[in-house]
């Protein structure tokens, strides 16, 4: 039976620039994601969609709403949490990628990787043995000493996903993941998503402008108004 892991329920977020009046970006938005789906969120530039994901992903708070996580039938008020709270709450169920990978230059692929496992407390030597492994899932064993400068882009995006993946996050938020890639790295990135989705059942929730990656997923939620306009 399919369970809901993350829920959002009537979420506003309002931006202030100084001296300027409020732009609500989000007005009463409610979605939810179902445990081992893909979904992707599609609308014109400046809809949101980021916006949303920062919220569904405890980067940044609404300013009225609830977001409910679950997990192991126990539900869990996101912005209920203390700030140290939420940190270790997304260290641990939440992995992101981002159109720009945020790999750490001045460390290589398997210390970028290796990162939030440290972070949770693992030891270093079952850090690198479980970033090892997955950047031979994601094909760069090859290239794990190299630093991001030393990897093409989609290289580099390949990295970000093995790095987002570590701490076993029950839902991945990827932000535009092909953004700055060309196509033969799209496909690359694309295929990888989909297979780690088959292997080990990963929710991925994706903002993207990208017809390909929005017609693998099984769902694509259509955003504009602040909110989910429709399913397509
Ligand atoms: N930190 C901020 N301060 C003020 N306004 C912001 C901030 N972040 C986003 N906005 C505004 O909120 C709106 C939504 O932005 P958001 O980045 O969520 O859109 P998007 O749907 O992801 O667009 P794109 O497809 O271009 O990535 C935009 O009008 C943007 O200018
Ligand atoms: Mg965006």
């Amino acid at each position: 039976m399919n369970k809901t892991i993350l829920k959002a329920e009537n979420i506003s977020k309002s931006y202030s620039m100084d001296g300027k009046a409020d732009t609500e970006v989000l007005k009463d938005l409610s979605i939810e994601i179902m445990k081992g789906e893909t979904v992707s969120l599609v609308g014109p530039s400046g809809v949101g969609k980021s916006t949303l994901l920062h919220l569904l992903g405890t980067l940044d708070e609404p300013d009225s709403g609830r977001i409910l996580h679950y997990d192991n039938g126990s539900e869990i008020e996101l912005n209920k949490l203390t700030r140290n709270q939420t940190a270790d709450f997304r260290n641990r169920h939440i992995g992101f990628v981002f159109q720009f990978h945020h790999l750490l230059v001045e460390f290589n692929a398997l210390e970028n990787v290796m990162m939030p496992a440290l972070i949770a407390g693992l030891s270093n030597s079952k850090a690198a043995d479980k970033a090892r492994q997955l950047i031979e899932l994601v094909g760069l064993t090859n290239r794990a000493d190299h630093k991001p400068g030393q990897l093409s882009g989609g290289e580099q995006q390949r990295i970000a996903i093995a790095r987002a993946l570590i701490n076993e996050p029950g839902i991945v938020f990827a932000d535009e993941p092909t953004g700055n890639l060309d196509g033969k790295n799209s496909k690359a990135v694309l295929a990888l998503i989909s297979d780690l989705r088959q292997r080990f059942n990963i929710t991925f929730v994706v903002a993207t402008h990208n017809e390909e990656i929005a017609t693998s997923t099984d769902r694509v939620l259509v955003m504009g108004e602040g909110r989910i306009l429709g399913e397509r």
